[in-house]
């Protein structure tokens, strides 16, 4: 996600904001910019790429001397990531400059209105319309705050937005909705950030801004509003993280703060998907409704989480559009001879968008005239360049090697595009869709649920952490959770883990159930009454072998009780969205064992993040 730094004091501004954004590079980003208040107007530079891109840029053209400026690291979300959409975004008059962290979702009627009324964009980001906006608004009202605060009440979605006026000049001001913003308060000088990493150099004391909050920083004053300009009260806290612990937000590794970003990086991908006309709309989808309702097979080909998200899908994809769905390794696809035609979608999933194997698999498509859709993190990556369309999750940069809110983003992805499909192929009625869309909506508040549970997971990895080898079983949409549960702990903790289908034991597994081994179950919501019944009897079978159960199950659900050593509570969701909320304990689970294993979490041996070799 975005990294962004605003600063006002008697600094050289550029000097304090370049530094912030390096501190801030962990977040991830593919492209730097900064604007800063002169005595001649804005002064702004802005380069695709690394810092030290922006950096050359202005060794060879040094802005003007500031004490006051915004600078901005960005990870694409609308628009390609290159030197025009970088940040930071001015009107025309370029009296204004503006940062963005977020999806402004209504930016589409927006900049409609805002071309009607003559204004030009040179960008493709929705962040502009917030320059153009504010602008307009100056027209009416001419103190920026209040003219802030009035753009900020037609925006909808997810923003930190960062503002400088040329006419107000050692004034920075702020917003926030449904993303982070801090501010850093010094001594003649403040600060504002999208984390306190921003400023941590200069300052430990930080205000966490409220939800739709506008804040206004000069050298000596920090002043917070709501969006209507009432004072809110605000509370300062010491930050006593050191340099490095600030870029994980205070976790102990970026594992656990993705883990912990979930919520944020379901909702980030769900939003901006509904049009003006009620409909789901994808953003890049970019393959008509004719060619849609021409897709007679989904194939989905991904690598290792990726390929769990999958398998995850084929069950919502299948159970709502009814179009026959397969999924398969990406290495094994082009060497199988799959039939294929232009009929044939399918659908690669990659958090990176750089995996050589997807990769191959997509060319291989293809050339055999199938359609392409990609689901990708990444924008600007290898991947989603090949392909015929794309669905971006928007889970924000994943810096640790395992993946965490990739994956949820990516399922989640996965249901939209089978909503999509229910939708241009007439297989669900609207209200049918909506109910489902109201149930994904709810999933962030789930998934938080299962994290401030964390502690039980903890206190499960410390008993467990003596045993050599781990089971998990699931069953339906269970049974990618168990695969996944068990990969996350080989590659994190190097414990010998499988993940079976619950129904599969009895074939072969079983035999390596002895006493002690532990035994992680998925257990169906009950709404798939026939499966729990199932599962209920699959710990009943491991459990009389000696195993030493643990239960993931349902609230209300009891009937696992009597033969699970330890449970561990899962919100209530519909069937198909469990793998949302089941998966986050497993996660957990291998993080802390790992850590307690004292193995190095963000970086396992012998893993890459971005595997480019077949
Ligand atoms: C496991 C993990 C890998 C990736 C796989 C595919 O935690 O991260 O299994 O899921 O290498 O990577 P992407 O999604 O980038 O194609």
């Amino acid at each position: 996600m975005c990294g962004i730094v605003g600063y006002v004091g008697s600094r050289p501004a550029v000097d304090v904001i370049m530094g912030g954004l390096r501190r801030l590079e962990y977040r991830g980003y593919d492209s730097g910019g900064v604007a800063l208040v002169t005595a001649n107007g804005i002064a702004s530079a802005k380069k695709a790429g690394k810092l030290v891109n922006l950096d050359g840029v202005l060794q060879e053209n040094p802005l003007p001397a500031s004490t006051t400026g915004v600078g901005h690291t960005r990870w694409a979300t609308h628009g390609a990531p290159n030197d025009i959409n970088a940040h930071p975004h001015l009107d025309a008059s370029e009296r204004i400059a503006v940062v963005h962290n977020g999806i402004i979702e209504n930016f589409a009627v927006l900049r409609d209105e805002l071309e009607d009324a003559g204004y030009d964009f040179v960008s493709e980001t929705d962040s502009e319309t917030v320059a153009h906006l504010l602008h307009r608004e100056l027209q009416n009202r001419p103190d920026v705050t209040e003219a802030f605060r009035a753009v900020c009440r037609r925006l909808e979605g997810a923003f930190t937005l960062v503002v400088v006026d040329a006419q107000t000049p050692g004034r920075v001001l702020g917003a926030r909705r449904n993303s982070p913003l801090v501010v850093g308060r010094g001594e003649g000088e403040n600060f504002l950030g999208s984390d306190v990493a921003a400023f941590i150099e200069y300052t430990h004391t930080a205000i966490e801004l409220g939800q739709d909050q506008v804040v206004e920083i000069t050298a000596d004053a920090v002043v917070v509003t709501d969006f209507d300009g009432q004072p809110v009260s605000t509370k300062e806290y010491t930050v006593d993280w050191d340099v490095s612990a600030a870029e994980k937000g205070g976790y102990d590794w970026f594992m656990l703060k993705e883990i912990h970003e979930q919520p944020q990086a379901i909702a980030d991908t769900l939003l901006g998907r509904i049009g003006t006309d009620g409909r789901l709309q994808l953003d890049e989808m970019r393959l008509s409704d004719g060619e849609l309702r021409e897709v007679d097979k989904i194939i989905v080909i991904a690598c290792g989480t990726s390929y769990y998200a999958g398998m995850v899908a084929k069950y919502a994809i299948e159970h709502w559009t009814r179009i026959p769905c397969e999924v398969e390794l990406a290495s094994e696809f082009r060497y199988r001879d799959p039939i294929l035609d232009h009929t044939t979608l399918v659908v690669s999933i990659s958090q990176s968008g750089e995996t050589m194997d997807t990769l191959m698999a997509i060319r291989y498509a293809r050339e055999q005239r199938a359609r392409v859709l990609s689901i990708c993190n990444t924008n600007g990556s290898t991947i989603p360049r090949e392909s015929d369309a794309v669905i971006y999750t928007h889970a924000g940069p994943e810096i640790a090697v395992a993946s965490t809110k990739g994956f949820l983003s990516q399922v989640v992805a996965c249901y939209l595009l089978a909503l999509y499909f229910a939708q241009v192929k007439g297989a669900k009625y609207g209200d049918e869709i909506q109910l489902i869309l109201d149930e994904l909506a709810r999933i962030p508040q789930a998934v938080q649920q299962v994290l401030d549970n964390a502690d039980q997971i903890h206190k499960l990895a410390d008993r467990l952490s003596s045993n050599r080898s781990i089971m998990f079983l699931g069953r339906h949409v269970g049974y990618p959770v168990a695969l996944e549960g068990a990969l996350k702990l080989k590659e994190l903790a190097y414990v010998h883990a499988e993940g079976f289908a619950a129904g599969e034991l009895k074939h072969g597994p079983i035999a390596v159930i002895e006493d002690g081994v532990p035994v992680f179950v998925v257990v169906p919501p009950r709404a798939r009454d026939q499966l729990q019944e199932k599962i209920v009897s699959n710990i009943q079978e491991v459990r009389a072998r000696g195993a030493r159960t643990i239960a993931l199950v349902e609230e209300g659900d009891d009937t696992v009780v009597p033969y699970s050593d330890d449970v561990i509570r899962l919100p209530r969701v519909p069937t198909l969205l469990q793998p949302l909320v089941a998966t986050v304990p497993l996660q957990l689970f291998a993080c802390e064992l790992a850590t307690q294993l004292g193995h190095d979490v963000d970086q396992p041996r012998n893993l890459a993040k971005s595997v480019t070799v077949e």
